[in-house]
């Protein structure tokens, strides 16, 4: 296989209507108490065609409704073609249905090499240009971003190369919003294309390689890569107990990227990259075991934000830090009851081994903190009680930071990756109590399970504000269709687009 990271293949970019030349034109019409009600584009279209748009809707074949597609014709003045998107109810339209229409549109005619969306005439009430902008080219390039690595045949690979903001003058906030999203895509971009991978692709090596490659030439950006013996050396302790049980050696990796004023103390990121969690000598179920390919995801997340916000130049020092290894049972791994000496000097007791990644997080949590960072993020797809808990909706926000707290949740409003607050604290830290060691991997009870798991990190994170995002539910989608979804790099984006 080829080390490398998926940036983003397509573009975006405006167009004013009358330079919109070989791409397909797609205007909007939305529904008002059951009536089609066009947008300037469309009722242009609409009058100039003789009442292409109208009419089909009047003889049932358009409905208007959201996300409903029709390809209507050509003309000398669009060879490209002309289409048409229900945006739905004019009351009933937001940023979500926006984002929605969106992706069904981009798939639909995803036979085309370039799309133009009228889409300045859709903005939803609740969203500025700008973040409007943003939202258009995130969703439309993510959507365009399709998943190849391991097909033997190209014939799926998208052919639709680009996608054009129509707009006579775009302004500046129009633009800055458009690059925002372009950054934001090409993130997910390369989370997706690394945790799509299956574990036997993306070791923890690939993951360390892939990085060290795709720095190559950035500027202000250094990776840095601890093997097995420096981990050892290092005396990560609780990481070194999760990898034991594999012949495929871990790896520790700390992207940094200088891009902010000298000095100043970087924003960090932190995630979970178990490239594959069999649960080891607590051994997992065998069905769906094969979703546990997404362990890495957090680990996937942090690559894909700080890699995108790097190329992008954004003003602002980050500190990127994944942990990386597998959990197999084996003669040499990791057993129930075993106590282990954390990077912290905290001991561990094991007492099951598929609470695996609380304890890789601990050491990098340990490591990351003392480097002195102005806040951490940790992102993992940590616990199945989250997914009970939110389901997909909302990723779990962990955190006893008030600033975090809100700065959070409204990038994930903004970027529609949305966060819900969990507790964390005391009350469920005495959960984690143990007779042999410091603290147990495993809390007494399952009830509270994502809380006590939290609770868990909370106890290695040196007094730095940090907040915790658990994505179990979140990052990918499970069973035989299963994907990841790029998810939270939309939100880690915007917390950083939010601070320049
Ligand atoms: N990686 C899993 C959590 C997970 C479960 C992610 C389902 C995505 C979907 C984690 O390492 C794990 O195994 N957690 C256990 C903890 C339990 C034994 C306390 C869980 O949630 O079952
Ligand atoms: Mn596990
Ligand atoms: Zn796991």
């Amino acid at each position: 296989m080829e080390l490398r990271l998926n940036f983003l293949q397509a573009a975006v970019g405006t167009a004013a209507p009358s330079e919109i030349g070989g791409a397909l034109l797609i205007v909007g019409a939305f529904l008002s108490e059951g009536q089609l009600v066009l947008t300037t584009s469309a009722a242009q279209i609409d009058a100039e065609f003789d009442g292409i748009i109208s009419s089909r809707f009047e003889r049932g074949i358009f409905s208007a409704k959201a996300g409903s597609t029709q390809y209507l014709t050509e003309s000398e003045e669009f060879p490209g073609g002309i289409a048409v998107l229900g945006l739905g109810d004019v009351a009933a339209f937001s940023a979500q249905v926006y984002k929605d229409a969106l992706e069904k549109a981009v798939s639909a005619f995803s036979w085309s090499p370039v799309q133009a969306f009228t889409a300045v005439e859709w903005l939803p009430n609740s969203l500025k240009d700008k973040a409007s902008a943003r939202l258009f080219a995130s969703v439309t390039l993510n959507a365009l971003t399709k998943r190849t690595a391991l097909r033997s045949k190209d014939d799926d690979k998208p052919k639709t190369a680009s996608v054009l903001w129509v707009d006579a003058r775009p302004s500046k906030k129009v633009l800055a919003g458009l690059e925002e999203g372009r950054i934001t895509a090409e993130g997910m971009s390369i989370m997706r294309g690394l945790a799509d991978l299956p574990g036997n692709v993306c070791t923890p090596s690939y993951l360390a390689d892939a990085a060290v490659s795709a720095a190559e030439g950035i500027p202000g950006f250094t990776v840095t890569v601890l093997d097995e013996q420096a981990i050892a050396e290092a005396g990560m302790g609780a990481f070194l107990s999760v990898a034991r049980g594999s012949v495929v050696p871990p790896r520790f990796i700390a992207l940094e990227y200088l891009g902010g004023k000298t000095g100043e103390a970087p924003v960090a990121l932190v995630g979970k990259g178990i490239t594959f969690d069999a649960g080891g000598i607590s051994l997992k179920p065998a069905a769906n075991m094969a979703d546990m390919t997404y362990d890495m995801s957090g680990a996937a997340a942090v690559i894909g934000t700080v890699f995108a916000a790097a190329r992008a130049g954004l003003k602002i020092n980050l500190l990127g830090v994944a942990a990386a290894c597998e959990n197999l049972p084996s003669g040499s791994a990791s057993k129930p009851g075993d106590v282990v000496t954390s990077l912290s000097g905290k001991t561990i007791e094991i007492l099951n081994t598929d609470c695996e990644g609380r304890m890789i997080l601990a050491d990098a949590l340990t490591w990351t903190a003392r480097r002195r960072p102005e806040l951490m993020i940790d992102a993992a797809t940590l616990t199945g009680a989250c997914c009970v808990a939110l389901g997909s909706p909302y990723s779990g926000l962990f955190t006893a930071d008030e600033h975090l707290l809100t700065a959070l949740s409204s990038a994930g409003r903004a970027s529609l990756d949305e966060v819900w607050p969990m507790p964390v604290g005391p009350a469920y830290e005495k959960l984690m109590k143990s007779n042999a060691a410091d603290i147990a991997n495993q809390a007494s009870t399952r009830e509270g399970g994502a809380s006590s798991a939290a609770a868990f990190l909370s106890v290695f994170t040196e007094g730095v504000p940090w907040a915790h995002l658990d994505i179990a539910a979140t990052a990918n989608t499970s069973g035989r269709e299963r994907a990841s979804t790029g998810r939270p790099v939309p939100l880690l984006l915007q917390f950083l687009f939010d601070r320049l």
